[in-house]
């Protein structure tokens, strides 16, 4: 299959220009002004935008979680990133009870396998943190091709610092990284049974029982621990301005610190658990939704550089009969999470860069360029000779209003139900082949399910 894309702008993490692209056998071949390459397509991008397929560096896809499961698997899921512009997937990989790191990779692998319809790799989350399974970063970083490994500072499967600092310790060694979800489970605890012991356990006490300063105290607490080995430390799903403030005291200090934040912090705020019927439920994710100041604060992050990559933390449950049943009188039952893949791209161009809060450059480059180099996806992440073809025609023109309705993440609702939004991913190709197509007031998919492979990553550091 080879394609040829005429006259587009071509969007880098630091420039912009017009030229024609060629792309043979899932590569790009050639850049340059007026290619002319015989081709089997040939398509115009006038007036559009070229950019590299997003890479989605948090999702967590089929995810048992709550008494119930993520409700998106690897076909649904991968169609619903295709159709919004997001190229790969980068998903977490939960060990369960007794698994080693490489059994829990080929469980997750097999859900995976002839389901997917693009690229995707995982992150080996960590929870039972025995010797064995330590002294098996090492393979899993040399031979696994997964040299990020999750773990979490709350939630039942949290882990203590002293598996943190072994962590940081081990990954370090040969070039990976520990990712953390930092949330400090006392205060969380403490605050979950002040509320039960004063019977306020509807939803607007979920936001309440996670303040801000839950989420910064774990943070400046794990940058020490990365300060005190050296190792990586990535943070995920950076949600306050508190939390950022730690990030930056951390870098400034030269701690090896990488931060992440999702749309839903940046675009939403917390009162919408404020919403009538049970609304609220739609939202109740952790960390939750915080106060307006956090969210202009994140924009700023991304510009200053603090921010290094947007992941959506996509974990969706339906409203009608899971969110709503199972927290009918307690918060603390809803199950956490939100769908957001299908969206990561539009509402960052519509939110960030239409509204001038970032440059089309820094969407680039928090979107594709940082999460293929942080996370060693060495053949993608930008428009260069010798990447995959993994493209998207953004048409900045496209008006859209979202509607569960017509995007494809299989749940039903949408936390951005009816927002304008301008500028859609037009035309979406994975490895040179068509997988998504604009058509009729929705994308369409177009792709081939089973076509997504595992990547095998290296490390970065
Ligand atoms: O609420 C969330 N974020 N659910 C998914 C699990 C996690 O903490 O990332
Ligand atoms: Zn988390
Ligand atoms: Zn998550």
């Amino acid at each position: 299959m080879s394609l040829l894309i005429k006259n587009g702008l071509i969007v880098t993490s630091d420039t912009q220009y017009k030229a024609d692209i060629y792309v043979e056998q899932e590569k790009i071949k050639a850049i340059g002004v007026n290619l002319n390459f015989k081709a089997e397509e040939v398509i115009d991008a006038s007036g559009k935008y070229i950019l590299p397929g997003a890479i989605d560096s948090h999702t967590h896809l089929c995810m048992p979680y709550m008494g119930t499961y993520a409700k998106d698997d690897y076909k649904t899921g991968s169609i619903a990133a295709a159709c919004g512009g997001v190229t790969c997937i980068l998903d977490f990989n939960t060990q369960r009870n007794g698994e080693t790191l490489y059994e829990a990779l080929e469980r997750k692998k097999s859900l995976a396998k002839g389901n997917t319809a693009v690229d995707f790799s995982l992150h080996p989350s960590i929870t039972e943190p025995k010797d064995k399974i330590i002294k098996e970063i090492k393979t899993a970083i040399t031979d696994y091709g997964t040299p990020s490994f999750k773990v979490y500072m709350t939630y039942d499967f949290r882990v203590d610092d002293s598996v943190i600092l072994k962590l940081l310790a081990e990954t370090k060694k040969y070039g990976g990284m520990l990712q953390v979800h930092a949330e400090n489970f006392n205060i969380i605890e403490y605050f979950n049974n002040t509320f039960e012991k004063q019977k306020k356990l509807s939803i607007p006490y979920h936001p309440k029982s996670r303040p801000n300063i839950a989420e910064a105290e774990a943070l400046s607490r794990v940058a020490k621990l990365a300060e005190i080995t050296g190792g990586n430390l990535y943070i995920v799903h950076l949600s306050s301005k508190e939390g950022l403030e730690e990030v930056k005291r951390a870098k400034d200090k030269g701690v090896n610190i990488i931060a992440e934040t999702c749309p839903q912090y940046l675009i939403l705020d917390e009162s919408r658990y404020f919403e009538p019927e049970f609304n609220g439920a739609k939202y109740v994710m952790s960390p939750p939704l915080r106060d307006k100041q956090s969210g202009e604060a994140l924009w700023e992050g991304i510009r200053s550089g603090y921010i290094s990559t947007i992941g959506t933390d996509h974990c969706p449950f339906d409203f009608n009969g899971i969110k709503d049943m199972f927290g009918k009188n307690d918060y603390r039952k809803i199950p956490n999470g939100a769908p957001g893949i299908e969206t990561l791209m539009m509402l960052i161009h519509s939110e960030g860069v239409a509204k001038g809060k970032i440059t089309l450059q820094q969407m680039v480059k928090i979107l594709s360029v940082n999460t293929a180099k942080i996370f060693g996806l060495k053949n993608k992440g930008s428009i260069c000779p010798g990447k995959d073809a993994d493209i998207v025609i953004f048409n900045p023109k496209i008006k859209f209003n979202i509607s569960y309705k017509k995007l494809h993440m299989n749940v039903d609702y949408n936390p951005y139900e009816g927002f304008d939004i301008i500028g859609m991913p037009e035309t979406v190709y994975v490895r040179g082949k068509k997988a998504a197509q604009f058509k009729n007031d929705r994308v369409e998919f177009v792709g081939e399910i089973g076509r997504g492979r595992f990547i095998k990553r290296e490390p970065s550091f």
